[in-house]
């Protein structure tokens, strides 16, 4: 018989574990295939649990020999672990491992990166390093010694003692094994301090490679600010002498928040004027954040089981949204993560991955490190932030912390702390973590005797294994202006908690336009048949700035609509609107930008006519985008020039939010220029720019107009011995080739020297960027999903994680036409053949084709 292959584990069978550790001691003498951990372990008996198995995971682990209270024992061991028999009381546990770091291609557990060691051990990673009870809720004081030549040996917690080829560390917080960390290289640090609110001193270091450490000086300082921000925001201090960053250039995510030693991919920490972008910036301040957060919601508090992997990521991701939100624009960091759930969570849920916020079962936890678990996750705290208000929000995070500090916690926890402060019932609410599923709310309205009436209908579809779905508690913000533009009923907040509902308005003389779900007040998706003219009309007027970008944005999916189903010529009052957009020196650059730069994306109008029965063709709906491009090109082409010139910012560069928008807008501008131009600005802008945002930009323009081959090759000759910017040039090529290209330039990319497919960044820049280049991807002839399913398969027996996250681009593959079905099906089930096939794969595969 087949072998069935690992099965699920449910949120349901949670027990409690067996035994209890009080402290760990682990010794490593690092060498690179043989490197040496003995561990010892103090063990107790967990008074709260039914068994007394004592069960270690272990994986792909040597063992040298084992010890029970100094007694040699022989356990038994498997694949997954061992087990043997133990004393009834407290006892000490004590093995010596061996492992093979620089064949770990992975990236999981111990690994070598460019000479150095380093780790990462979230979710299940640290039983690749020792035996071990690897799960959150085993929380335990750790105490490290690395022994190696290597010049900087680092883990968790404070430094104690170190000397010639050794280094200690002790962590005094007990903390679940998949916070530990080790690094142990030739690195340089950036440094700096921070005395925190009750006047504690905290050395920072960010460490990088030599070369790198020229860049690190923005992360540091987006560092400072965050621990600024969460003292006075959220309270919270950080609780150890010194706080560790470390850049690693093979990383399978973003970053880690290991206890006092964050270790990240070095595309969120690494940063200069000429090598990165207003949006690297960005996102290195919105990472650094993120995993400094952590060490309150995630770290102090953890989860109990990783089914409730959202209880930290949700809330950290909502905490570091809020701070980029105070750094920055609020508006139009709105509108980036509204764009950003719609093009990932949104398309989760409307295909087989779909799966709750708090999944309630997985064969691979590192397949659910997904957009609903971090991105919507983070959506249902706002939510709650709505509905109890400000101050209660405020009140129930205290309680969170004060009641739960040094907890491994569950969703019910987190819930219990807002019913307990604001005395509602949440269990309706807490179907946001259960159900899976975007809601979508219909909109109709009526006007009679000065009382409007605004009726709103949810549902819900079905998603696998959860056919029927009950209403959820939607906070659906609402403003009402008057047909003169002004406002008459000012933002408030509308609770939908049944099927449908209807709510009233008195005493207005005229009907007025509604403005619905402002500030993207719920994840959910507004059918609203609204005409053109009401459109336009709140692009211009409407007061809440999501709303007046979504109007805008509303428009180009109908135009863009029209011109894909009838094949008509974009809508005058819609460019006519860009263009008003445009001009209006009154708007914040930045938010100029999303609206007139920010098309719809090719894939949500696939999904669109999808939903009207329609079979999308990707090419077509390519070329209508390369059509209303030149239209809206042609249109402003009075405008553009003046623009461009006018965001031009003199002096030198600095990343901050006005300089990075007025850039934004200003490649906006040259992008619609090149379109006309035959790239002469964007070769002028090429030749002259002095920071990465402008040369990029410029190089796309160019390639995306089909020139640009001499700035291509000056570009490789200028930035080659930048990891980061060689990624940038990889893909900026797949994702401007012209769709029958794609796949050819894809080819010859990945025989290029540069090219490593176990360096994940340099992977992701070329068969990542291949399938966000929709028509390239799905060519009708099948030759985009096989040249993936071919990468995928040579991937998978050497990064598992990377080839599983990267299969996601196959999860529309219902809505095309049967000859595109059949190709992508093929494309999956060859993966899934695979005899060297990975259990994270294969799990993915198998939900795919469900
Ligand atoms: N906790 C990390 C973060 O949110 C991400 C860890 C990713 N791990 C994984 N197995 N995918 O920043
Ligand atoms: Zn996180």
């Amino acid at each position: 018989m087949k072998d069935a292959g690992p099965q699920p584990i449910y949120l349901k069978d949670y027990t409690p574990p067996a035994y209890l550790v009080d402290d760990v001691h682990l010794t490593f003498q690092l060498s690179p295939n043989t490197t040496r951990v003995i561990s010892r372990v103090r063990f107790c008996k967990n008074p709260d649990a039914a068994s007394a198995e004592f069960f270690l995971h272990g994986e792909d682990l040597r063992l040298m020999w084992a010890k029970i209270d100094g007694v040699s024992i022989a356990p038994d061991v498997t694949e997954k672990g061992l087990t043997c028999d133990v004393p009834a009381n407290a006892f000490t546990w004590e093995a010596e491992v061996e492992i093979d770091p620089a064949n770990n291609t992975a990236l999981e557990g111990l690994y070598m990166s460019n000479g150095m060691y380093c780790t990462q051990c979230e979710a299940e990673g640290f039983r690749k390093i020792t035996y071990f009870p690897d799960r959150p809720d085993v929380m335990a004081v750790y105490t490290v010694r690395i022994e190696s030549d290597l010049p900087v040996l680092l883990s968790n917690g404070n430094p104690t003692v170190s000397g010639a080829g050794f280094a200690e560390w002790h962590d005094p917080w007990p903390k679940p094994s998949y916070l530990f960390a080790l690094v142990a290289g030739d690195l340089i640090p950036t440094s700096d301090q921070f005395t925190t609110a009750s006047g504690k001193d905290v050395a920072l270091n960010i460490y990088a490679r030599k070369g790198d450490e020229t860049k690190c000086a923005y992360a540091l300082d987006a560092l400072k600010r965050s621990m600024t921000w969460d003292e006075n925001v959220y309270g919270r201090e950080y609780d150890l002498d010194i706080f560790n960053i470390v850049a690693v250039d093979d990383f399978n995510a973003g970053a880690m928040e290991n206890k006092g030693l964050n270790i990240f991919n070095s595309a969120y920490v690494l940063a200069s004027p000429e090598t990165a972008t207003d949006a690297n910036f960005e996102s290195i301040e919105a990472v650094i954040a993120h995993e400094y957060f952590h060490n309150w919601t995630g770290n102090r508090i953890t989860c109990r089981d990783w089914f409730q992997l959202c209880l930290k990521e949700g809330l950290t991701v909502f905490r570091d949204q809020q701070f980029t939100g105070d750094m920055r624009s609020k508006a139009v960091k709105r509108i980036d993560d509204a764009v950003a759930l719609r093009a990932y969570q949104f398309r989760e849920d409307n295909g087989p991955l779909a799966h709750p916020v708090r999944p309630e079962s997985f064969v691979e936890i590192n397949n659910f490190y997904t957009a609903t678990v971090y991105e919507k996750g983070a959506e249902v705290i706002g939510m709650l932030k709505r509905l109890v208000g400000d101050e209660k929000y405020a009140e129930a995070l205290d309680l969170y912390f004060t009641r739960h500090d040094g907890d491994a916690a569950t969703i019910e926890d987190w819930l219990a702390v807002f019913e307990d402060v604001t005395g509602r019932d949440m269990t309706q609410f807490k179907r946001w973590y259960t159900q899976a599923g975007t809601p979508r709310i219909t909109v109709t309205d009526s006007f009679e005797n000065g009382t409007y009436t605004l009726k709103l209908t949810q549902e819900t579809r079905p998603t696998p294994g959860q056919p029927d779905k009950k209403p959820q508690v939607i906070p659906v913000a609402i403003g009402l202006l008057a047909p003169d533009g002004t406002e008459v009923v000012p933002t408030t907040m509308l609770e939908l908690t049944e099927d449908a509902q209807s709510f009233t308005f008195e005493g207005l003389t005229e009907k007025p336009v509604p403005s619905i779900l402002r500030d993207f007040s719920a994840p959910v998706i507004i059918n609203h048949d609204q005409d053109t003219k009401t459109r336009a009309f709140l692009l211009a007027h409407d007061t809440d700035p999501f709303n007046r970008w979504e109007a805008g944005h509303a428009l180009a999916t109908e135009v863009v609509m029209r011109m894909v189903t009838d094949d008509v010529a974009p809508d005058p009052a819609f460019l006519d609107g860009l263009a008003a957009v445009m001009r209006d020196d009154n708007l914040d650059p930045a938010f100029r930008a999303r609206i007139v730069g920010e098309m719809p994306r090719q894939d949500d109008i696939a999904q669109r006519l999808f939903e009207q029965g329609r079979t999308p063709d990707p090419m077509a709906i390519y070329r209508t985008f390369e059509t209303l491009k030149v239209q809206i090109a042609l249109h402003l082409q009075d405008i553009t020039p003046r623009i461009y010139a006018a965001m031009q910012v003199p002096g030198s560069y600095s990343p901050a939010a006005d300089a990075a928008g007025k850039r934004s807008l200003g490649n906006i501008a040259l992008s619609l220029m090149s379109r006309l131009d035959g790239g002469k600005q964007a070769a002028q802008q090429y030749a002259t720019a002095d920071n990465m945002t402008q040369q990029l930009a410029a190089l796309s323009a160019l390639l995306k107009q089909g020139g640009g081959a001499d700035q291509r090759a000056d570009f490789f000759q200028q930035w080659r011995h930048e990891k980061l910017v060689m990624d940038k040039w990889f893909a900026v090529q797949v994702g401007t080739a012209a769709p029958e290209d794609a796949a050819a330039t894809v080819k010859s990319l990945t025989k290029h020297p540069l090219f490593d497919m176990r360096n994940p960044n340099r992977f992701r820049a070329v068969l990542g960027a291949f399938s966000g280049n929709a028509a390239g991807f799905h060519m009708a002839d099948g030759s985009g999903y096989n040249l993936l399913a071919d990468w995928l398969i040579k991937l998978d027996p050497v990064n598992p994680q990377t080839a599983a996250r990267m299969t996601t681009a196959f999860d529309s593959w219902k809505r095309y036409d049967a000859n595109r079905q059949a190709h992508m099906v093929a494309a999956l089930q060859r993966i899934l053949k695979n005899p060297e096939i990975s259990g994270d794969v294969a799990e993915m595969i198998t939900r795919l084709l469900d």
